[in-house]
Parts: structure tokens; sequence; C-alpha cells
């Protein structure tokens, strides 16, 4: 996510704004910039990299003059990390500087538009749309002007405004992505988030969707899209600027839980049009896609673990054979790699050793390769013949949630979109589908809904020293997930295992009170995992059960029962993985671990 900051009052604003920009860098960025008005001059100063490259740039600041500014630091989503793409943008004559945070949906349009009326583009950036349409629109009064770009915009943005010909006045505006204002006797400040402002304030008014914000030296004003003044209740923060920058959570790990249904809806959100999912980003046509002879997925870790469940779905859903593989035998195997295949990367940082080895290998054989991936300009990116980027935003903590969901949702309509080009999908189960699809985020938001249950749960089974999860198919993928989760945290050894295969070795490690979690979300596979539950509880395991809402008779059996909203087979894994990265986060917690920075793990492992 990007981060914003903006400030007037009575002392040089561009300090002041560095430094809220730094209590802001935990959301990760690119690239940074800041726009100053002095004697009714804006300056802009943009830099790619770290923060203090544009410290250094403007000497900390003093050499940009003036008592009001607004500030960014730019997570990259539409244009490469660049000293162009960086904010603030501006008009042609500079006299309205932008900064942005969120996605404009329907900047292509608004651009072509905008260049037919003679407006040249300087960026890659989804967000110089808004500066040349508030040029456009301007009427000399800025909350009209900003309310006429409102209406015409569609997307989500935190924005912050200068008009030069407004002097000490910072405006901003928000629509879904996250702005709080903030009073003080040094000044008033704008910020995406808290921490860049507790230094000077514990008050702070959060502003709601749809609302104008006007701040000058002398005060702030609220307005709607009727530009009618509103009145406003200040917040006091309780919390410390830590927590402030987990956004009240304890640890990034359970606000990036808690952000799953936000970053899903914005993944998948971009992809529907007209009823039907568009991904053009594949640079594939439908005929390619019809030729398509078989599709190999690579990846790491939780990334590997999608692909395991993305191969049952589209070789389910589009009759295409998958071969799903760890990025580190890829590499090395010699793999056979078939004519008119396709070689899909999955990664969260785009920077994972292994895999950019194994896309490497696999382009070097002749496959057309596609990543997906969270970060933007990242290595696996830049290498790949084409890219589909997961929207999570930056995810903190070592411990893969929210990137890993969105992936998964990614695979979804790529499997569903294959599936449409090869007709193995009629309309009707196509609507089905796309329906579910759409729903996710909120049965998300409801799976969360059980985490005092899974909390309670989590305590009873915290020194244990094993811990198994078994399935079949797509629960035998979310197995490996919820097992990794729970080892990479809380350093209890876990292990996944295809229920299936139990009789052949392994159950003999089952002995008495040892937790099973048995994932059983496949209706046709469900018989077959109830005589698996079985086998291990007789020979006195304790077992957690995992299936869908209807599926009652998992409680005949189960001692510890979680239930998933009714959900299209193909798409259980969303949900059905919540409740056992909960788990993991619990018993960690319980353990008296660092949940986000376990031991001997990195966020991206960048060498063998
Ligand atoms: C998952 O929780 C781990 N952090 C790890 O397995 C991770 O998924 C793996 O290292 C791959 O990372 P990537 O997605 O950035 O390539």
């Amino acid at each position: 996510m990007c981060g914003i900051v903006g400030y007037t009052g009575h002392k040089p604003a561009a300090p002041i704004l560095l430094e809220g920009l730094a209590r802001l860098e935990y959301r990760g960025y690119d690239s940074a910039g800041l726009a100053v008005e002095g004697d009714g001059v804006i300056e802009v100063a943009k830099a790619k990299g770290r923060l203090r490259v544009l410290e250094e740039m403007t000497s900390k600041g003093e050499l940009l003059a003036g008592c009001c500014g607004i500030g960014h630091t730019r997570w990259a989503t539409h244009g490469e990390p660049s000293m162009a793409n960086a904010h603030p943008h501006c008009n042609p004559t500079k006299t309205i500087a932008v900064v942005h945070n969120g996605i404009i949906e329907n900047y292509q349009e608004l651009r072509e538009k905008l260049v037919k009326k003679g407006y040249a583009f300087t960026s890659e950036t989804d967000t110089e749309v808004i500066p040349q349409l508030l040029d456009q629109y301007y009427t000399g009064d800025p909350i009209e002007t900003i309310a006429k770009m409102m209406v015409r915009v569609n997307g989500s943005y935190a924005l912050g405004i200068l008009f030069e010909d407004h002097p000490e006045a910072v405006y901003a505006v928000r629509k879904d992505s996250p702005m709080v204002v903030g009073s003080s006797e040094e000044g008033n400040f704008i910020a995406s988030d808290v921490p860049a402002i507790l230094k000077y304030t514990r008050n702070v008014y959060f502003v709601d969707n749809m609302e104008i914000v006007e701040m000058t030296p002398e005060g702030v004003h609220f307005y709607n899209l009727d530009c009618e003044e509103l009145e406003k209740t200040q917040t006091t923060i309780e919390w410390d600027a830590q927590a402030a920058e987990k956004g009240g959570y304890e640890h990034f790990m359970l606000k990036e839980i808690y952000e799953q249904p936000k970053a899903v809806k914005d993944t998948i959100s971009p992809h529907i049009k007209n009823g039907g999912i568009v991904l053009d980003e594949l640079k594939l046509t439908d005929d390619q896609l019809r030729r398509l002879s078989r599709i190999y997925i690579v990846a790491c870790g939780s990334a590997y673990h999608v692909g395991v469940v993305a191969r049952y779905v589209i070789e389910h859903m589009a009759g295409i054979p998958v071969e799903t593989e760890l990025a580190s035998e890829f590499r090395y195997r010699k793999s056979i790699v078939e004519e008119n295949s396709l070689a899909i990367i999955i990664s969260q940082s785009g920077e994972t050793a292994d895999s950019l080895a194994a896309l490497k290998e696999a382009k070097a054989r002749g496959a057309h390769v596609l990543a997906i991936v969270n970060v933007v300009g990242s290595s696996i990116a830049r290498e790949a013949d084409s890219v589909l980027y997961t929207w999570a935003g930056p995810e903190i903590s070592v411990a893969t949630t929210k990137a890993y969901s969105t992936q998964l949702a990614v695979m979804y309509m790529l499997s569903m979109k294959l599936a449409q080009v090869r007709g193995t999908l009629a309309q009707a189960e196509f609507d089905a589908l796309l329906s579910d699809l759409l729903g996710i985020p909120e049965q998300i938001q409801y799976m969360l809904g059980d985490k005092e249950r899974l909390q309670w749960f989590a305590s009873k089974y915290a020194s244990s020293h094993d811990i198994f999860f078994i399935g079949r198919g797509i629960d035998y993928g979310i197995s490996m997930e919820g097992s990794l989760k729970l080892k990479e945290i809380s350093y209890i050894h876990s292990e996944a295992y295809a229920a299936g295969e139990m009789k052949h070795g392994t159950i003999s490690l089952i002995e008495k009170d040892l937790l099973v979690v048995c994932v059983a979300t496949q209706h046709e596979l469900f018989e077959k995992m109830v005589s698996n539950i079985v086998e291990v509880k007789s020979r006195g395991a304790y077992i957690m059960g995992l299936t869908q809402i209807g599926c009652f008779s998992m409680e005949d059996t189960a001692d510890f029962t979680v239930y998933i909203p009714r959900i299209a087979d193909y798409f259980t894994t969303s949900l059905a993985i919540i409740p056992l990265q909960l788990l993991a986060y619990y018993v960690s917690l319980a353990r008296g671990l660092d949940v986000d920075k376990p031991r001997n793990l990195a966020k991206s492992v960048t060498v063998e």
C-alpha cells in the first residue's frame, strides 16, 4: 500500500512530511516524493528507492521552502518503480499536485479521453489521470472541482491535493483507501495511517468514504459530494506507534489475515467485466489457450501449495494436464517441457531464487512463462513473458496469508478462463462459479468470525509435539498449507499427508490424543475421508474436522468440527485455510513466540 502524508501550519513542511513518511515505511514502497507550496508556488521532488534518497536530494527537506505540502511513498501497482512513476503527479502547468493511495479502475478510459483533449502523460500510472481531470474541471473552487472528479472516477483512492492558487491549503478525499486527519498546535495533518501523525496528536478524524477535506493552518473542514459542510467527531488513539503500524492488531500476521477479504476483492474485481473474466495480461490468444498441451506450475512453500490446489482445479475444470513441482526440484530435474506448454511461476515476493531459476529453465525449454506475483517490477515479474499481479498489498509477516489467498483467486480465474475458452464449462456452470468466486471475500469474512473458538482450541494444543493434517485431492493441498503455517510459526513438528496413504506406514505414528486435522471439503471424497478419519480415531487420535456446512455427519466422528459455508468444491481452499491460519497464529501466540519473525526464516529467500 502507498503512504500519504500532508501538513499545513507555520513550520517548514518538507522535514515534517519526510518524518511522517518514515513512519509509514512499514507499508512497503519503492519510491517517494514531496510537493511543497511556498509563496504561491508548488515545488515537487521525487526519487526512486528508499526515503533517504529523497532526503539527500532535498537536504532533508530544507531545499523545499514552504509550510504546506503533501508527501508519498509508492507501492507500485500500475507502472514499474521509477522517478517518472513516483508521486506527486501534476497537471500540465504544475499548479495542481496529487498523491494517491489506491487503484483507479477506469484510468485507461479516462486517459484516452484526456489525451484526445490534448493532455500529455509522463508516467505509466493510473494516478496521473487525477491531476489532469482536476485541471480540466477546475472552476477556481477546489471543493467543487474535487467533487466533480469524484463522480467521474471509479476505483479506490485516498488523495492529497495542492492547488497553487489556494496557498496554505491541503485538500484530501477518500474512497475505500484509508485517510486520517489530525490537528495540533504545530499545524494540521492528513495521513494514510495513524503512525505518521502520532508524534503530534492522538486526536484524529477518520475520513469516511466520499468525504472531502479542506485543511488550512487555521483549521479543518469536511464536505460531502454535494459540497455541503459536515460535522465530524474526533477519535482519540490509544495505540502506541508500533501497534498503530499494525492497525491496532498485535501482529502483522493477524492484521494480514483480516485483510484477506479486501485483498481477494482487490485482486478479483479488476478482471471481472460484463459477467466475464478478462485476463488480457496473459498475452495469450484464445486460440493459444485452446492449443495448450500442458501446464507446469512451479513455486516454493505456500506458493507451491497454491499450485497443488490449482492442479486439481484446472485439470478438473479445464481438462488440461497439469504438473505442479517445487522450484528447487524443477530447476535441476532437466524437466521435459512439451511444446505449446505454459509454465506458471507463483511467488509473493517475486525474488525467490529457486523460483527465478526455475522460470529461466522453463523459458529456456520453450514454455510461455506466466508469473503470478505480488510485487510490481520484481525480478520474476520482469523475467516472465506475462504477469498476473495479486493485489494483496505489502505482506510484512514472514508467514504468508493474504498473498496466498490472492494467488488462489488468480488461479481460479485462470482456470475458469481456460475452461470457458476450451468449452469445458457450460455458461450456466460458469455463471454459478462466477457467483461463488465473487462471494469469496464475504465468505472469508464470515470464517474470521470463528476466531474465538479457534483461539480456545489452539490453547488446548499449544503444547503438542506432533500434529498431522490429512486430506484427499484439494483437501490434501489445504492440509499442506495448514501444516506449513503451523510449523513455521509455532515450531511444532507437523506433517500433511494424503489421507489414503496413511495406512501404508505413517499411521503407525498415531497415538492417544495426537491431534489430526482432517480436511474434508470435497463432497465426492467425503465418505472416503470419513473412513480415513475413523482409521486414525480408532488408534487414539483427537480429531479436528474441517468440512462444508451440510456435512454434519462429520460430528459423528470428529471431536471438534469447523464448518465452512457452502461453496463450489473448487473454491473451498479459500475458506478452509482461514481457520488453519488462525489455529497456527494462536498456537504460536500461546507458545509466546515471535509470530511475525519466526526463527531461521526470511520473508523472501533470495538465495539457494
Ligand atoms: C510461507 O508462509 C513461507 N513464508 C514460505 O514458504 C514462502 O511461501 C516461500 O518462501 C515462497 O516465497 P515467495 O512466494 O515470495 O516466492
